[in-house]
């Protein structure tokens, strides 16, 4: 990605094109500076559950390359496959018998097709109001919801979470006005993990008319599993009342390959607002489900693949490795001097402060020492995604930091609020 500051790089196709074995020696060496994933010293980006489930996923991925999945008519291979996938995540996040479900490149496309929806079904109920409806988010929501508004126009009011990292109940209702388009809540959210009180919110949403979306792009392929064991997991899928959509990424702790997401609906008559057509031009009908015209029937057959290589049992035991790493974690992290993981985050998502010290200072030394650092700005705290790769790399990421907090001086001392940049 570029970023408005980078160089533009000036390249021109080589004049002979060159064997695939220098590209491949060229673009290991590239990769040879990336983050660090396979060893778990990545804290987001890369969920990966071994070399055998990452290679179903690439064999699936090879073998549907080239076909074009917005052509279900020509490749009724992908059209199955994509249905067995949005069925298979329905019995899973609380779909009933009106639910249903749209595969897409991304938790970002599944939130705006969300979003899309709401506003849809908005105006067909309540017709167009005069200035800018809004959707109303807990302040930790992703990005997304304001890409989203951005495109349609509509404005975003954020609210105050409360003192436990969730989303506030009190504020949420406080900020409730007849042009409220959608409000939000994540399962989890990404700054804290923490998941926001679905039922709670759900009942506000039905007593006010409004659409409720939940975030669960990271939760809804790891929270289902996690119940198993873990029953007092606060519930947050589509059998809660008054949620009317969810987005669940395939490509987080699903271990598809990336550019793989769902959009579901708790009933499949508010999935009309997504669609789009257009015949006003000399080749007919143009119909699509999703932003994208052309998808990548890739995506399709490595999520399809590694779920079925997964099944339950699969699923539920990356989870139990997940969270079993995630607690070695905490209980690391909370051994530690003036450490305090925030809030109390029920899946694999945490941030962590450190009273008294510059904890971006704190980051700044881990990433001397070889660790990709993700950051928080408000508060200043560091941030993780656990994923099975961190089961190798819980000890030296403890002891580093132990190491860091242990070093006396300047540059763990209270420094200046940094800004931080996020993806
Ligand atoms: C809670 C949440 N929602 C939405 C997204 C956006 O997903 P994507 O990056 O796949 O577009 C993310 C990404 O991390 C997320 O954590």
């Amino acid at each position: 990605m570029t970023v408005p500051s980078d160089p533009v790089v000036h390249k021109q196709l080589p004049l002979q094109g060159r064997p695939w074995s220098e590209l491949e020696q060229a673009m290991t060496e590239m990769r040879d500076r990336d983050a660090d994933w396979r060893r778990g010293r990545t804290p987001l980006h890369v969920y990966f559950a071994g070399d055998e489930v990452l290679d179903v996923a690439r064999r699936a991925y090879a073998m549907f390359m080239s076909e074009n999945a917005l052509a279900p008519a020509a490749f009724p291979s992908l059209g199955r496959m994509e249905q067995e996938v949005v069925g298979m995540a329905l019995a899973l996040l609380g779909g009933g018998e009106r639910a249903c479900g749209t595969l897409t490149s991304g938790g970002t496309e599944s939130i705006i097709l969300a979003v899309r929806s709401a506003w849809q079904a908005f105006r067909r109920g309540r017709g167009t109001p005069p200035g800018r409806p809004h959707l109303l988010l807990p302040d930790s929501a992703h990005p997304a919801y304001d890409k989203a508004a951005d495109l349609m126009g509509l404005a975003i009011v954020r609210v105050p979470l409360g003192d436990d990292y969730r989303a506030c109940l009190h504020e949420l209702r406080r900020q409730l006005r007849p042009d409220t388009v959608m409000m939000v809540a994540s399962a989890p959210c990404l700054p804290f993990g923490t998941i926001d009180p679905v039922e709670a919110i759900g009942e506000l949403a039905l007593e006010h008319g409004v659409w409720l979306h939940v975030d669960a792009c990271i939760g809804g392929f790891l929270a289902p599993f996690v119940a198993r064991f873990k029953p007092d997991l606060p519930r947050f899928d589509l059998a809660v009342p008054g949620v009317r959509s969810l987005s669940a990424d395939l490509h987080k702790f699903g271990y598809a390959a990336k550019g793989a997401s769902l959009v579901l609906y708790a009933d499949a008559e508010d999935q009309q607002g997504q669609h789009f057509a257009f015949g006003n031009w000399p080749k007919g009908l143009y119909r699509t489900e999703t932003l994208t015209g052309t998808r990548p029937g890739g995506a399709v057959a490595a999520a399809w693949a590694v779920m079925h290589h997964l099944g339950e049992a699969g699923y539920l035991a990356v989870a139990r490795r997940v969270m079993d790493t995630r607690d070695r974690y905490v209980r690391g992290l909370q051994a530690l001097p003036g450490v305090r993981v925030l809030g109390q985050p029920p899946l694999s998502v945490l941030a962590y402060t450190a009273d008294r010290l510059d904890v971006h200072a704190l980051g700044d030394g881990l990433e001397a020492r070889g660790w990709y650092v993700s950051r928080l700005s408000a508060p200043p705290a560091l941030h993780m995604t656990v994923t099975p790769a961190h089961a190798q790399a819980v000890e030296a990421y403890l002891q580093d930091v132990q190491a860091l907090l242990e070093q006396p001086g300047p540059p763990l001392s209270r420094g200046a609020p940094r800004r931080v940049v996020t993806y």
